[in-house]
């Protein structure tokens, strides 16, 4: 079988690496359904929006400033609401939240789905390296700000990464290195930052148990966006050319996350990991229950001393 080939099979339920999210959507009815969007202005955002639009979805979409968030309203075809939230900045998700809570809106699917990748040197912000702030922190808060707004029904997505897998530290999490300071390297912490979304997933699905809430997190593929953007001019020319036969289309690329959060299919499905519309399997770290509770607990911790110095630095 060539690697095309095995590129571009189909899983159990018929689905695959050629799908698009117009495809995995297809006689969808989503109207009366509502959807929170980060990162909605670009990429696999703005493409998991509009088609969550197209099939009748209220998007509530999410990025750093409001005019990036409006700025995709012309591509929507039903109820848009932009909303800024910058993930790197708590104050920023609690204003969000905030909102949100006031406005009693009723959600049907969070899709944590932005996300920055491969910062070419260390940068902090409160003494957090800033992929696992933004990633990973950032989510974190806001969907346990939310935990209250969601639907009977309520699913959780988290946007991982195969990159869990590939560019993941040999123990896992690094509990004693949050600043990225010891051995920075730009894949490794990103890699870092995606396997907490799966931790952070999987403890969230665990703590669903009692509800009717669901969690998953999902690989969407690897698509050539403005995720890109830290690599150099010269690996940026070469994605291009592999592009078109080794890698998804943003189309395709959206289809995952599309399909885990709003398909019938995955009614009571929780706590798994996806990968072409189909289930995969996720490192050994990503299922370590007792790491996921420990993120869990040093997330509060993180959380908690960044709004406490915030507070004093703002006297
Ligand atoms: N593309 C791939 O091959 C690939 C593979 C595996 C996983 N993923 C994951 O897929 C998700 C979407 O990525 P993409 O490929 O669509 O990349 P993208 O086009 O760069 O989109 C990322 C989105 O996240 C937003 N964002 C970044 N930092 C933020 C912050 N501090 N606060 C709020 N929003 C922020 C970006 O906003 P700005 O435009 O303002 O920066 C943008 O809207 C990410 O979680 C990524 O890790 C992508």
């Amino acid at each position: 079988m060539s690697l095309i080939s095995i590129l571009k099979k189909k899983g159990p339920n018929g689905l695959g690496f050629s799908n698009t999210a117009e495809d995995v959507t297809e006689r969808l009815d989503l109207i009366g359904k509502t959807v929170l969007i980060t990162g909605v202005n670009s990429g696999l955002g703005l493409e998991t929006a509009r088609v969550l639009s197209l099939r009748g979805a209220i998007v509530i979409g999410l990025a750093r400033t409001l005019n990036k968030a409006e700025s995709i309203s012309p591509l929507l075809k039903n109820s848009y609401f932009p909303m800024a939230c910058e993930l790197s900045e708590p104050q920023s998700v609690l204003d969000c939240v905030e909102i949100l809570k006031n406005s009693k809106v009723l959600l049907d699917a969070i899709i944590c789905n932005a996300g920055i990748m491969a910062l070419p040197r260390l940068q902090q912000k409160y003494g957090v390296e800033l992929q696992f702030l933004t990633n990973h922190i950032g989510h974190f808060m806001l969907v346990n700000g939310l935990i209250d707004s969601l639907n009977q029904y309520g699913r959780i997505t988290v946007v991982s990464s195969a990159a869990h897998k590939m560019f993941s530290y040999r123990d896992g999490i690094q509990f004693q290195n949050f600043s990225g300071g010891q051995n920075y390297d730009p894949h490794r912490a990103y890699g870092h930052s995606k396997l907490a979304n799966l931790l952070f997933c999987n403890e969230l699905s665990r703590r669903f148990k009692s509800t009717t809430f669901i969690s998953n997190a999902v690989h969407p593929g690897v698509i050539r966006t403005n995720l890109l953007r830290h690599y150099n001019p010269v690996i940026r020319y070469g994605v291009r050319i592999v592009d078109k036969i080794f890698l998804k289309t943003v189309e395709q690329g959206a289809a995952t996350q599309c399909y885990v959060s709003v398909h019938p299919d995955i009614e009571g499905m929780s706590g798994n990991y996806f990968s072409d519309c189909n289930l995969e399997q996720p490192s050994v770290h990503a299922q370590d229950k007792v790491m996921s509770k420990r993120l869990w607990d040093v997330s509060e911790k993180i959380v908690s001393k960044i709004r406490k110095e915030k507070m004093w630095q703002d006297g």
